[in-house]
């Protein structure tokens, strides 16, 4: 693309999607400007350092460093940009609604933008929003500035290329014009576009999060009965997966979903539903499975250990998936005070998330290797699947454990490799090889034929 005259754009919000997609912008050729409030972040990036761990972005921001410009001053942007998307942070209220206040803020600051702007919002917004921010300008005599819900599908751990490389990108207009120079921006990606009306833009943005947790959901729920029948769920979701019409994409299961998104953005469309006099009993459901998935781990150990006062479990992976440093509603953090709870003892290890676990997480014993944490250790809880995990399998780990027990919470490792290595290996939906069978009664109880 180099060489090639491209429209500056300007990034508000320097967090995942902002900085990943000011980083992918400019790769495209474009001059972009990125701001933030938040205390020494734009330092950190003028200083070339990355506040977040994504794979292959200290490099494309450095790459791109010529192209991207740093600012706290959201007029510095506004005087370079008339293309402006917004990337600030929409976390939940306590009551699970959205928390505009950041996108509110960014819009207090536009007094007086000038004609031809068009604000992108990249953010997750409630459906409805697009169209209070549209009403807004129009009382402010600001007819000509333009808006566009353009949603972010991208995921955290491989972020650049599902920016660089989308399925699809959402454009939802008010105004043709505005979807045609958002829509020309992504143009040399090559993918579909959908162009469509602001509240559908935003509500594909959230029912694709919702579609993607019921999968998870689903699996997990499978998962349980499997368990329960001597099915196993690996084998189960590659049968279900070849089924063109389902495919094999988010029937992982495991211990449920955490992240900034799943959870944020499912408890939001349910309240959405909700104040809008629509009770969404599927989403209901999808999420109180996955509460309930985090802490099966409690009863995993309870089985193998009886009670689990003073015992020592070490917990194993605590950002929400691997690859990332986010603790944003990782598993980790309830399963960590629900061990507490039971007495354990909680030795926690994470191969890059130790600094941002240890802010967030009470109670518990940082270990800098995996070998210090499972160390005399009673059992080995996989709580994200990092693959440096695939060590554990090794009669080094064996011999350094109390008990050689390890609850995979991911599914990461190979049950018979796991065993044949003389652990205890216990899983999510998969045959419990090393619980006896209960002795075949000689004669059938009375009353079960
Ligand atoms: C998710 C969506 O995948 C993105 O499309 C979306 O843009 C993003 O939310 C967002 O709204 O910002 P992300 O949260 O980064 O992306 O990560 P995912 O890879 O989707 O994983 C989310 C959670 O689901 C993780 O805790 C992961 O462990 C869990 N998961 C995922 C499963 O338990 N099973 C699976 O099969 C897949």
């Amino acid at each position: 693309m180099a060489g090639e005259e491209r429209e500056p754009l300007g990034v508000v919000g320097a967090g995942w999607v902002g900085l990943v997609t000011a980083a992918c912008f400019a790769e495209l050729g474009h001059e972009v400007v990125v701001r933030d409030i938040a205390p020494g972040r734009i330092a950190a990036l003028e200083r070339g350092e990355s506040p977040i761990h994504e794979p292959g972005l200290g490099e494309a921001l450095a790459r791109n460093r010529q192209r991207l410009r740093y600012t706290e001053d959201l007029g510095e942007l506004l005087e370079a940009a008339r293309i402006a998307f917004v990337c600030v942070g929409t976390p939940s209220t306590p009551e699970g609604d959205t928390d505009l206040s950041a996108v509110w803020h960014v819009l207090d600051e536009l007094d007086s933008p000038e004609e031809g702007l068009v604000l992108v919002m990249k953010s997750t917004v409630p459906v409805g929003t697009g169209e209070r921010i549209r009403a807004r300008f129009d009382a402010l005599g600001l007819a000509g500035v333009g808006y566009v819900s353009n949603p972010e599908f991208l995921s955290e751990g491989t972020a650049l290329l599902d920016v660089t490389s989308p399925d699809r990108v959402v454009i939802g207009a008010f105004a043709d014009e505005d979807g045609r120079r958002v829509a020309a921006v992504y143009e040399p990606l090559g993918a579909p576009i959908v162009h469509t009306d602001v509240a559908s833009a935003e509500m594909i943005k959230l029912a694709s999060n919702a579609a993607l947790a019921t999968r998870i959901s689903f699996i997990n729920e499978i998962a349980n009965v499997c368990e329960l029948v001597g099915a196993d769920v690996q084998e189960v979701a590659r049968g279900i997966g070849l089924d063109r019409r389902l495919g094999p994409h988010f029937l992982r299961a495991g211990i449920g979903f955490g992240g900034s998104c799943f959870p944020k953005d499912a408890s939001a469309l349910k309240q959405l539903a909700a104040n809008s006099g629509y009770h969404f009993q599927l989403l209901s459901a999808v999420i109180e499975v996955n509460e309930l998935q985090k802490r099966r781990i409690i009863q995993k150990l309870q089985a193998h250990l009886g009670p689990l006062r003073d015992r020592t479990i070490a917990l194993l992976g605590l950002a929400y998936k691997p690859h990332t440093n986010d603790m944003r509603e990782a598993p980790s953090l309830v399963i960590a005070p629900r061990l507490l709870a039971e007495g354990a003892v909680v030795r926690a290890w994470d191969p890059v998330a130790l600094d941002e676990a240890r802010a967030v997480l009470g109670g518990v014993v940082f270990a800098e290797t995996l070998h210090d944490a499972v160390n005399d250790a009673d059992a080995a809880v996989i709580v994200t699947e990092w693959p440096e995990l695939l060590e554990l399998v090794s009669s080094d780990v064996r011999d350094a454990m109390r008990t050689p027990l390890i609850v995979d919470g991911r599914n990461l490792l190979d049950p018979a490799a796991a065993r044949a290595a003389g652990f205890t290996y216990e899983a999510i939906g998969r045959p419990l090889a090393l619980v006896p069978h209960p002795p075949r009664a000689k004669e059938p109880a009375r009353g079960l034929l």
